[in-house]
């Protein structure tokens, strides 16, 4: 058993160096395996370093530790500074231009705000909340929030391997920018709400703010609610491999259970939501130091709601409860778990919200973004029965509590 540690930061180191290309210590050591180490889950609990993570400080820091893994192997990096300017134009139809300059290039995108039809929680001086829809709104979102439509595709185009490097986020930074198109969505979201916060004038409480996209777009979502603290809620809908399924458990599934799901070997021939450093990883994805449970737990303790579907093997949804049930160890050891809900009904149509769900998202909504406190956020379930998953194959930590 001790020796399984070692080997594992050793197999980590050697993919660590090959990535870095020039460290002369790489060829010391030992190959990266060819075929994919299906170890258990990440530990949240443990430091890279193995230190234990035991208070809520130490989170903070671990919390760092994973956003920084998350970027250099997976998504790909934010920029490192702010841009030079952020500005916002709103015009009589809501829409609002979104002008971003960084040094002597700017580009314009925009954004439509669409403004609750009754009275809403803080309007009209203090701002209404609102769900920033990415792509599309596929949720139901109550008629006393805003919904502010987010074209992400103009920040980070995605029809394709042939969409590198494309789009408003690549102009400003450089066609060649290791950033994927997940996380150039997620800066756009924050450059949205860098307008949003200067001006007023919007109706939007930019402190009132979740997000919610489907598909690629639930992707999107749970990247964005990861990495913009701003966000208070985040509902990732049907979004399967790169959102609320793990790897580890996706692979299995396909590789020693025959399941048609979709895998990150997959996944990176089929467009360009992750980093170009993923490729090297997705054959071997036991090497990583995170799995995409980690991703969700960055959203911790802010709310996130998952929504899922049994019915599509492509999204994987033993993979999604395996995964969200360790992502939901991080609330647990904060003391909310009951600010992370998982549902996963039965089969519908690939993003329209079953009614069993409904009342899950109002919940949500009211308690998070219009500050119902008593509203009850408990759920975790699932209409499927999963006779061959066991927690213990995948989560082997105990859940601290901080
Ligand atoms: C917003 O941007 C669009 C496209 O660049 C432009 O046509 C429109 O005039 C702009 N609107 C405002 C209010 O600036
Ligand atoms: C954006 O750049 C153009 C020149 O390419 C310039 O005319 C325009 O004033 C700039 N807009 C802002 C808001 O800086
Ligand atoms: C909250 O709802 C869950 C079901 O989603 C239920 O099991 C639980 O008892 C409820 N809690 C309270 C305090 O009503």
């Amino acid at each position: 058993m001790v020796f399984i540690p070692r080997l594992f930061a050793l197999l980590f180191l050697s993919a660590a160096v090959s990535l870095a290309q020039q460290d002369p210590a790489a060829d010391r050591c030992p190959a990266v395996p060819a075929k994919p180490i299906l170890s258990k889950l990440t530990d949240p609990f443990t430091f890279f370093n193995k230190h234990p993570v035991r208070t809520k400080a130490d989170w903070e820091c671990r919390r760092a530790e994973i956003r920084e893994f998350l970027q250099r192997y997976q998504l790909g990096p934010l920029p490192t500074k702010p841009p030079t300017s952020v500005t916002g134009q709103l015009s009589e139809t809501g829409a609002f231009n979104v002008t971003v300059t960084e040094g002597d290039v700017n580009v314009t995108f925009t954004a439509q705000i669409q403004l609750p039809t009754v009275d809403a929680v803080g309007g009209p001086k203090g701002g209404v909340p609102a769900i920033i829809a990415i792509g599309v709104p596929t949720i139901p979102i109550p008629p006393d929030v805003a919904v502010i439509t987010f074209n992400m595709v103009e920040i980070a185009h995605s029809t394709g391997l042939q969409s590198r490097g494309k789009g408003f986020f690549y102009d400003l930074y450089g066609s060649d920018h290791p950033a994927g198109g997940l996380i150039a969505w997620s800066w756009g979201v924050s450059r949205l709400i860098d307008a949003l916060e200067k001006h007023p004038e919007t109706g939007i409480n930019a402190q009132r703010l979740g997000v919610a996209g489907c598909s690629r777009m639930g992707k999107g979502a749970m990247v964005i609610g990861a990495f913009e603290p701003r966000i208070k809620l985040t509902i990732p809908q049907e979004s399967g491999a790169g959102g609320s399924a793990c790897w580890r458990i996706s692979d299995h599934l396909l590789h020693t259970r025959g399941v048609t799901t979709q895998t990150a070997g997959q996944i990176v021939k089929e467009n360009v939501w992750f980093g170009p450093a993923f490729d090297s990883y997705t054959g071997q994805i036991g090497v990583l130091p995170f799995d995409q449970h980690l991703l969700a737990a960055l959203i911790a303790p802010r709310a996130l709601l998952v929504e899922e579907n049994t019915g599509i093997d492509w999204l994987g949804p033993e993979s999604v409860w395996g995964c969200q049930r360790a992502a939901r160890t991080v609330w647990r050891a904060l003391g909310v778990a009951d600010r992370m809900g998982l549902s996963l009904p039965s089969g519908h149509n690939h993003c329209a919200l079953p009614e069993t769900s409904k009342p899950y998202v109002e919940a949500f909504i009211d308690r998070f973004l219009k500050d119902k406190e008593k509203v009850n956020t408990t759920v975790f379930y699932t209409s499927a029965e999963f006779p061959e998953y066991e927690d213990k194959d995948w989560i082997d930590w105990d859940v601290p509590r901080f």
